[in-house]
C-alpha cells in the first residue's frame, strides 16, 4: 500500500483475504454490529463460516472477516482443515472499528486481486515479485491447506526460475537460509518483532531473512 504502485497483482490462496480487498474496491461499508463482546464474536464467527464455506454474500463475508480479524485473538488469521475460521475471542480493552473503507478505493482501483496457488499465476518475465509466504515455523495454518516444507521448496524454485527481480521474506531458519543460498539469492538478515504470540516472551524479535534475486 505504501508503495502506491500504479499497477499490481496481489494474490493469496485464502479466499477471505482476497475477497476483503475486492469488496473494498467495490466500496465496502460495514453495517453489521461491531461489538467487542464474546457472545457476539462467536455468533459472527458462526455466520462467517456458514457463508464463507457455502459461497454466501461476498459483501457480508468481507464485513464479518474484518470484524473477526479485529476482535479475535491477537489479530490471528487461522483456518482449520475443513476451512473453518477457528480463532478464539480476543481480549482487547477497546477496539476502534473502521466502518468506511472508501479512502482506500482509489489506490486499489487499478490493482488486480487473485485467489489461487502462486504457481498458477501468470507473470511477465520482467515483473517485480514480492513473496511473503507463511513463515517456516510450526504455525502455518493461515489457510485450509497449510504450507508444508515441500511448499517452501516449490515456492523457492518458482521464484528462482523468474527472470525479473524477486524479493522474498521469511523466518531465517537454517533450512530456509540454505535453500535460498543454494538457489543463488542474496540474503540480508533483520530482527523482526513478532506480533502474533500471546506471551510477552514469544513477542521478542526473531531473525528474518530478505532474499533477493535480480536486484
Ligand atoms: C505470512 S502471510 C502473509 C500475508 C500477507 N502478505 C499480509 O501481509 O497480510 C502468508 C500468506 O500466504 C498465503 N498462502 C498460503 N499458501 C499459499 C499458496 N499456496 N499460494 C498463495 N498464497 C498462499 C496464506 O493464505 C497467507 O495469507
Amino acid at each position: 500500500m505504501g508503495l502506491q504502485a500504479e499497477k499490481a497483482l496481489l494474490n493469496d490462496v485464502n479466499f477471505a483475504v482476497i475477497n476483503f480487498y475486492q469488496q473494498i474496491q467495490q466500496g465496502l461499508k460495514l453495517d453489521i454490529s461491531l461489538e467487542n463482546d464474546e457472545a457476539a464474536y462467536y455468533r459472527h464467527r458462526e455466520e462467517f463460516n456458514r457463508l464463507n464455506l457455502k459461497g454466501g454474500s461476498k459483501g457480508k463475508v468481507a464485513q464479518l472477516f474484518y470484524y473477526l480479524n479485529r476482535t479475535g485473538y491477537n489479530g490471528l488469521c487461522r483456518f482449520n482443515n475443513s476451512g473453518g475460521y477457528n480463532v478464539p475471542f480476543g481480549r482487547y480493552k477497546k477496539i476502534n472499528y473502521q466502518t468506511d473503507f472508501s479512502k482506500y478505493q482509489t489506490t486499489l482501483a487499478s490493482w488486480e486481486f487473485s485467489n489461487k496457488d502462486f504457481s498458477e499465476l501468470t507473470v511477465n518475465e520482467n515483473d517485480f515479485i514480492y513473496a511473503d509466504p507463511p513463515y517456516d515455523v510450526p504455525f502455518r495454518q493461515y489457510s485450509q491447506k497449510g504450507f508444508s516444507w515441500e511448499d517452501q521448496v516449490r515456492l523457492a524454485e518458482w521464484l528462482a526460475s523468474h527472470k525479473g527481480p524477486v524479493v522474498l521474506s521469511n523466518q531465517a531458519t537454517d533450512r530456509i537460509v540454505e535453500l535460498y543460498t543454494k538457489l543463488g539469492f542474496k540474503l540480508r538478515f533483520l530482527d523482526a518483532p513478532r506480533r502474533i504470540s500471546c506471551k510477552v516472551s514469544g513477542r521478542k524479535a526473531v531473525k528474518e531473512v530478505i532474499a533477493t534475486l535480480g536486484i
